[in-house]
């Protein structure tokens, strides 16, 4: 299948990249690189050892687009460009807003003028704000408590809208819950470009020695151990889920969205318990306050992905942590030191 794939440089992207190119996909990258380098692109294809066509541009610019669509003719696209930080939403809103919202906007209407009517979206987990109910399924309602989070779920509700003007349409809204890992090469991975504000980048880089400890937000949550705990999911499986929703909507037409995560939940100290294993190094940390917007546990009911995808979860916390660490240790600086 010929994929558009926006934001193919970034850290979900470039997984995805590689398990598409593995399964014999023709794929096109678009990505402004802002929050991603091309090094990760030109690994991607010395590791596949297959050709990627890659354009450099922004989803909001139309004229790009449309020119890409027309020269590519793209049967399906997997639409992961857009920034990501909960925190910096709340400082720059607008921005969120027009990346995420005008940008997807931008892509249906070249989707729509060149034919193209299968779309697999990134949404996240966030969308549900404070649970309810756990573990988390796909009708619990949705809440979000940032501006990101905001944006993801009024791009869900567009594509629900433009996926229901014409029954040959498909689109496929995967909600992630904890992206973390990487692959198992070591060659390509996470590279926060800032301070990391996620748990399992600011823990490598703890481990690698690029920070003194961990600020552990809160041991006075009401689980086991005290610390938040999180329905965390290698990034090689989120991006086999990838995979399943484009043969899915392939098959499928309609609007779905996709809880993808294990089921089960990780406290902070089982996280930095398992990455000391894993990297034989200490992992330092003091308990802080917690940390203004945070839940006690997250957790996915993933019986969805299971039953229309036939796809679930297959590696652990162990691997997660052991190729976090071969990526982290290979690459202290990511990608701004070649390797
Ligand atoms: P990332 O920042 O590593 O990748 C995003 C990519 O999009 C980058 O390569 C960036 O350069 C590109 N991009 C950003 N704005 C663009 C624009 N205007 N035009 C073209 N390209 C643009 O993020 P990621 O972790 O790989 O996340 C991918 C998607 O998954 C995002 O939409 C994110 O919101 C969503 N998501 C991520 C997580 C997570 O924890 N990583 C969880 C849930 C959902
Ligand atoms: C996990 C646990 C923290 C950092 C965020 C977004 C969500 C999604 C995934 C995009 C929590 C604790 C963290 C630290 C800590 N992204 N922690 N010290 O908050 O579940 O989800 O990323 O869609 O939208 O909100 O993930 O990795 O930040 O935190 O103790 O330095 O680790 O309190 O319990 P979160 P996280």
């Amino acid at each position: 299948m010929r994929v558009l794939v926006t934001g193919g440089a970034g850290y979900i992207g470039s997984h995805t990249l590689l398990q598409l190119l593995r399964s014999d996909h023709d794929v096109l990258v678009y990505d402004n690189f802002t929050n991603s380098a091309p090094e990760a692109l030109a690994r991607v294809q010395s590791l596949s050892n297959r050709p990627l066509a890659q354009v450099t541009g922004d989803i909001r610019d139309s004229t790009r687009l449309n020119e890409t669509f027309a020269q590519f003719r793209p049967e399906a696209v997997i639409h992961f460009a857009g920034l990501k930080s909960v925190g910096n939403s709340v400082a720059h809103p607008l921005s969120y807003y027009d990346t995420n919202v005008a940008g997807t906007l931008q892509l249906l209407r070249a989707m729509s003028s060149h034919g193209c009517d299968r779309i697999v979206f990134s949404s996240s987990a966030t969308v549900y704000g404070e649970a309810i109910y756990l573990p988390c399924d796909e009708d619990h309602p949705l809440q979000p408590a940032s501006p990101y989070g905001r944006s993801k779920m009024m791009v869900e509700m567009i594509i629900r809208d433009w996926a229901a003007r014409h029954r040959d349409t498909s689109a496929v809204l995967l909600r992630y819950f904890n992206p973390v890992g990487a692959d198992a090469s070591g060659r390509i991975g996470e590279d926060p470009t800032d301070i990391p504000e996620n748990l399992m980048p600011y823990v490598a880089q703890v481990a690698v020695g690029t920070r003194a400890e961990l600020s552990v937000y809160g041991a006075d949550y009401p689980t086991d151990d005290g610390t938040g705990e999180r329905d965390y999911i290698h990034v090689e499986d989120l991006a086999r889920a990838h995979c399943a929703a484009l043969d899915y909507a392939a098959r499928s037409p309609g609007c779905e969205a996709i809880n993808v995560g294990t089921g089960t939940s990780v406290s902070v100290l089982q996280m930095v318990a398992a990455f000391e294993r894993a990297s034989g190094r200490p992992i330092p940390y003091r308990v802080v306050p917690r940390r203004a917007g945070d839940v006690a546990r997250m957790c996915a009911n993933v019986a969805k992905a299971q039953r229309l995808l036939g796809w679930q979860a297959q590696m652990g916390l162990e691997e997660m942590c052991r190729s976090t660490w071969a990526w982290q240790s290979a690459n202290p600086a990511g990608y701004r030191q070649q390797a």
